[in-house]
């Protein structure tokens, strides 16, 4: 089993390192191969996204992403923006199916903003269309040029688009997903405002056609955000596009008391995937050994089960992110009073400890 290791940049260094501890300590065939993207790649080879990185990943049976960008970037061209990396792998690996669980840990339900009552058990799942929509559409603007020539500076747009097909092939594997939880479809959208998204809850609705055993229900994207603060747990299984999915993965994560938690995949339509975790490369901290590195290690399970077909192991891997939590090990970003704070090396290395049975020391 051969997998690409994409750090990228920030705190995606430290924290893949982590999660190929982790991998290694399985000691399972898996051939792993790094390769740079994002910033560190434009920093070598002038592309965020060079040809060999891109050829590895295709020829992988999983990748393994950590996280790109760094604002010292935020001046160059759309094209070479760290970002691009990410939005290409998504679109030339044919990632359309992104899926961000948000779980809260019975162990951290102290470290959500929200009331322990409104998060304890919470378990929803949030399945965010990845190659449509305005991400993907045609943009206009200062550095981005149309027809060879770039606009005035007064104006800029990017275009809201989803075809009958992409949205169809999202919405079963949204009903697919809801079949195997609560069989409970929440399809979030604008259709009050947009087109793109009248369009879209038409097709959904159309789809649940043929999934009759599982329930659907329509809502705003506004309504969605605020409901999703309100009244979590009435949440099961959400589908939407790539935008709102984007922004409402986000607050749902922040729900379980850290992004630094949440793992995400991201499949094709065979469930080839890049796993990576739901959060950014937070330059700020960088490079400090701060960063929470189970959304990534966790991310590593969900690779081992949806491509990999390890399920037993990714079944280790969740255990011991949960032992290792119960010990009262805490990253900065989960810590509360009465847990202990460890860097990004030491939670590393008590999964690896956890994993291979030996005792976490408690203190
Ligand atoms: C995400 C990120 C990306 C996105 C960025 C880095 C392009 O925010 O994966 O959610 O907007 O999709
Ligand atoms: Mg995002």
């Amino acid at each position: 089993m051969k997998i690409a290791v994409l750090p990228g940049d920030g705190i995606g260094i430290e924290i893949v390192a982590e999660a190929v501890k982790v991998l290694r300590a399985l000691e399972l065939p898996l051939e792993l191969e790094t390769a740079l993207v994002g910033g560190a790649a434009y920093e070598v080879h002038g592309h965020p996204l060079p040809d060999s990185t891109l050829a590895l990943a295709k020829t992988a049976d999983a990748v393994l992403f950590g996280a790109v960008g760094d604002w010292k970037y935020d001046k160059l061209e759309r094209g070479l923006r760290p970002e691009q990396a990410i939005l290409g792998l998504r679109k030339h690996l044919g990632l359309f199916a992104n899926f961000r669980p948000a779980i809260c840990y019975e162990q951290l339900t102290q470290a959500s903003s929200l009331k322990p009552e409104l998060v304890a058990g919470l378990d929803i799942l949030i399945i965010r269309e990845l190659t449509g929509d305005i991400y993907f559409g045609q943009p206009r603007g200062r550095r981005v040029a149309v027809d060879g020539h770039f606009p005035g500076a007064d104006e800029a747009f990017d275009t809201m688009r989803y075809s009958k097909p992409e949205i169809e092939r999202i919405a079963h594997v949204a009903f697919q997903a809801a079949r195997k939880r609560n069989k409970k479809l929440t399809s979030v959208d604008k259709a009050n405002v947009l087109e793109t998204f009248q369009l879209w809850k038409e097709v959904v609705s159309e789809v649940h056609a043929q999934y009759p055993d599982v329930s659907l229900e329509h809502m705003y994207v506004d309504n969605a955000a605020m409901q999703l603060v309100k009244a979590p747990k009435a949440f099961d299984v959400v589908v939407t596009g790539n935008m709102f999915g984007d922004i409402l993965s986000d607050e749902a994560a922040m729900l379980t008391g850290s992004i630094g938690m949440l793992p995400s995949a991201s499949l094709d339509k065979a469930n080839k995937g890049l796993y990576e975790p739901s959060h950014g490369s937070a330059p700020d901290i960088a490079g400090l050994g701060l960063a929470n590195p189970l959304a990534t290690i966790l991310s590593a399970a969900m690779m081992l089960r949806y491509s990999l077909a390890q399920a037993a192991a990714a079944d280790r891997i969740e255990s011991a992110v949960q032992a290792v939590l119960s010990a009262g090990l805490r990253t900065g970003d989960i810590w509360s009073a009465g847990t202990r704070k460890v860097g990004t090396r030491e939670m590393g290395d008590a999964v690896v400890a956890a994993l291979t049975q030996k005792t976490i020391t408690k203190s």
